[in-house]
């Protein structure tokens, strides 16, 4: 049985058979006190052993040792748990030696990283985990309830969805030697015919789904070689990207609503003891943040409005605001944690610093963007309504310097049974921030992928 069954038990049961991993051991003289955890959950089961299990067994049983034990459970006299197992056998499956690096004191996050491979076994990462094992479940849940298709966007592709020219190249030509041809390499000769990378977004595939299927989403990894070194980015995370036929920015806006309030339910539902850990442990007031946004509306300001309360905020920034500028995070965390104090649709965006696909508004200047703004975190959702309309986007895409040629299936939608659509893109991770308070991407991240790391 797992440790998190065993501790949900109404009544004694006898003999019961538990395997983990010992967090710690507490030596007396007739008695031994072992926590076991197999990450099932936060808690860890005290197993109480006597003189009468195995001496040899017994003295092998160390912080981070791996074992199986049999015994009764009963109801503890210790105050703060509800059962105890009683060991009758004991066998050591992996013994650890004092060696090991995950003692007991509280260790920073930042020396944990160095051991990802084992700080799954620390409280916090147990808890980080299962959360995000659990909101993976939801995410599907949710979009499965409203009858939205799961396409599987492919992970290898020749386009840069985003246009910021982030993608890591995909290639079997022999880097010192490769085929050349006037002007470069010859990317012809490559495994594929052609240039390609690891996808920065599926939403292109996704949009065309869309038209074939109404409702669609994806959900799967995304990549991008950008050389950020902040605590939000990761070069390999998590996206997930709905996108709807027939649907504009505010559908768009409401269905983002709707799904992070249904993320924020189902995590207070089913991860109740792990975020009252990171409530009391790494982000106070957590809890209450969660419950008032699982039944609050979500405010929405335009980019320009957004630009003028900066402006007139009397805010000493690092970054300048200004017009046609793209909003950094200290401005980001600013309208939402100072000025509105909660999440945030800021809409319309200058054209020039968002991507091709966009549709263009009818003052020329902005598009039908629209980043979801949440308070210690910044931008958590990014998305728009999508350029239908054949000409002009073609027009967007020459005005740009785009070639049309690789993306003439994108523009094919446009040719034949084109039609309104929108969508958008939640980073798994930067809703796994939120909802525990962790302030590191890596710490959200089993073995996470920055610049410059890549171990494990
Ligand atoms: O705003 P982004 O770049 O939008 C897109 O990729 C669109 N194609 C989405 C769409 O409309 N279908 O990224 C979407 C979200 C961001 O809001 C952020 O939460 C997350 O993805 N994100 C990152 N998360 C971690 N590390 C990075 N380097 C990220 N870049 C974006
Ligand atoms: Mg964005």
């Amino acid at each position: 049985m797992r440790i998190q069954q065993i501790l949900l038990q109404e009544q004694a049961v006898q003999n019961l058979t538990v395997r983990g991993w010992v967090r710690t051991v507490r030596r007396s003289k007739e008695v031994v006190f072992i926590e076991l955890n197999d990450g099932s959950c936060l808690a860890s089961l005290q197993l109480v052993a006597t003189e009468s299990v195995d001496a040899q067994a017994l003295a092998a049983v160390t912080t981070g040792a791996c074992i199986e034990a049999r015994g009764d459970l009963v109801a503890s006299p210790a105050a703060g748990q509800r059962w105890e197992l009683r060991v009758t056998q004991l066998e050591v499956l992996g013994e650890a030696d004092s060696s090991y690096p995950m003692q007991k004191k509280r260790h920073s996050f930042e020396y944990l990283r160095s051991m990802a491979h084992l700080r799954p076994r620390a409280n916090t990462f147990g808890a980080v985990f299962r959360l995000r094992s659990a909101l993976s479940f939801a995410v599907h849940q949710f979009f499965h309830q409203r009858g939205f298709l799961y396409v599987h966007t492919p992970i290898i592709t020749a386009s840069d969805c985003e246009g910021a020219g982030e993608l890591f190249r995909v290639t079997t030509l022999d880097p010192l030697h490769p085929p050349l041809k006037e002007g470069g390499v010859d990317w012809g000769q490559d495994f594929f015919g052609t240039r390609t990378g690891l996808t920065v977004s599926g939403q292109l595939q996704g949009e065309l789904f869309a038209t074939a299927f109404r409702d669609i989403y994806t959900f799967g990894p995304t990549f991008r070689a950008e050389n950020s070194h902040t605590s939000r980015h990761a070069s390999e995370f998590w996206m997930i990207e709905p996108e709807m036929a027939f649907a504009d920015l505010a559908a768009d806006c409401r269905l983002a609503e709707d799904f992070l309030r249904f993320l924020v339910r189902y995590a207070l539902e089913h991860c109740g003891e792990d975020l009252q850990f990171f409530n009391e442990r790494i982000e106070p007031g957590l809890l209450d943040k969660l419950t008032a946004l699982a039944d609050a509306r979500f405010e929405t300001m335009s980019y320009s409005e957004a630009v003028t309360r900066l402006k007139s905020s009397g805010q000493a920034f690092e970054f300048p605001v200004e017009w046609g500028l793209d909003l950094q995070s200290e401005h980001e965390r600013y309208l939402c944690e100072q000025v509105i104090g909660g999440p945030l649709f800021v809409t319309d965006y200058p054209k020039q610093i968002k991507a091709f696909y966009m549709r263009a508004n009818e003052d020329g200047r902005t598009v039908a963007a629209m980043d979801l703004l949440v308070p210690r975190v910044g931008e958590i959702i990014g998305g728009s309504q999508r350029e239908e309309r054949l000409d002009v986007l073609s027009a967007r895409m020459d005005e740009l310097g785009m070639e049309r040629e690789s993306l003439q299936w994108y523009l094919d939608i446009r040719r034949w049974g084109s039609c309104p659509h929108a969508g958008f893109g939640l980073g798994f991770e930067r809703l796994l921030m939120y909802l525990s308070g962790m302030e590191n991407i890596r710490d959200v991240i089993p073995f996470p992928r920055t610049p410059g790391q890549a171990l494990f």
